[in-house]
């Protein structure tokens, strides 16, 4: 199979990253940290999540950093609206794109939004209407495309229904996560067939965890499927609240490193993207998991100094 001669890549280390963090970051912080990945030409930075502040206290300050941040003609900042209360937050806040979260395993559902799958299918339908009704797009993820923390392994074929269930219901792209990071690429790759039964390749994304050190390579078996949109945290920040073990999203400057090396069009400048993760690294005072972060440190940070 070919590979896309283009990828869009589409950040979410200042949404999936922070909302994990144990210290309290400062608004501000958050908000340089998203005009410096915007900077960067990444053309999707997920800003926040309008969820409950007692679920996810990181993401508390949520209305504040849509309101602070300087946005960039052509750049999307997308946010979490996890029910209607979420969704009137959103439209308050002026956030131009909106993501609806499900999952294939009924007892993750429960752990991360309080309900069961079919009872999340209906809780978002309000959400799409508003948006609709506001010509706000809306993007679906589906967590534990291939693992659970509670169930263990997910069969493909449930993957498949509540990607159906979501573009029935009308999001434009639905991002599939493996939440905890436990896949391989054949297991990426038996889901994506089933998924791919129902869906076009070009209505989907692929959201890595990179806990077993399997995200880049997944990320290729998805490719390899045709699909085009890559999710991806700087610094490989981030994990689950409700995945206890999950590692941080595969970190933006490791795929983006993979995909300079593949010859496939990005538009996003790697250097401002390794400054970026030593930006939020620094003030975290932890160093990036991202390797291609460290290789690049002495070239873009500190020949600059
Ligand atoms: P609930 O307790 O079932 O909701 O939570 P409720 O409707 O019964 O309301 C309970 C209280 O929450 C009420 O307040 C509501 O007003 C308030 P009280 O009367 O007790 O003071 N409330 C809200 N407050 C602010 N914003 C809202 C909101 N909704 C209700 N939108 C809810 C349901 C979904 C809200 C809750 O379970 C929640 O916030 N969960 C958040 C889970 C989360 O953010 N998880 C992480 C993101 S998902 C992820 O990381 C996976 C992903 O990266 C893909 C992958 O890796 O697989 C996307
Ligand atoms: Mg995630």
């Amino acid at each position: 199979m070919t590979l896309p001669a283009s990828v869009t890549l589409y950040e979410v280390g200042p949404r999936d990253g922070l909302q994990n963090e144990l210290a309290t970051v400062a608004t501000e912080v958050k908000v340089a940290l998203i005009e410096k990945l915007a900077a960067a030409g990444l053309p999707f930075v997920e800003a926040t999540s309008f969820v409950s502040a007692k679920w996810v206290p990181q993401m508390g300050d949520n209305a504040e950093v849509m309101a602070r941040l300087n946005r960039r003609a052509g750049v999307h900042y997308p946010v979490l609206t996890p029910n209607l209360k979420g969704a009137e937050a959103a439209l308050q806040a002026n956030a131009d794109t909106w993501a609806i979260f499900a999952a294939a395993s009924e007892a993750f559902s429960q752990k991360n939004i309080n309900c069961s799958i079919a009872e999340s299918i209906a809780r978002f339908k309000p959400v799409i209407d508003l948006a609709q009704a506001h010509h706000i797009p809306v993007r679906g993820y589906v967590s534990c495309v291939v693992g659970c923390p509670y169930e263990g392994e997910i069969a493909p074929r449930k993957v498949a229904h509540v990607t159906q269930a979501l573009l029935e219901l009308g999001v434009y792209e639905v991002s599939l996560g493996d939440t905890v990071g436990v896949g391989a690429p054949n297991k990426i790759a038996a889901m994506l067939d089933a998924v791919l039964k129902i869906a076009r390749a070009d209505q989907l994304a692929i959201h890595c965890h990179d806990t077993y050190g399997q995200a880049l390579v997944n990320i290729h078996e998805a490719l390899r499927h045709g699909v085009a949109v890559v999710d991806a945290s700087v610094a490989g920040l981030g994990g689950c609240p409700y995945a206890a073990g999950a590692a941080g999203n595969v970190a933006t400057e490791d795929v983006l490193y993979m995909l300079n090396g593949l010859g496939i069009h990005t538009g996003v400048d790697l250097p401002a993207v390794v400054k970026a993760a030593w930006y939020i690294a620094d003030t975290l005072k932890r160093p990036p998991a991202s390797k291609v972060a460290r290789a690049m440190k002495d070239k873009v940070i500190n020949q600059e100094t």
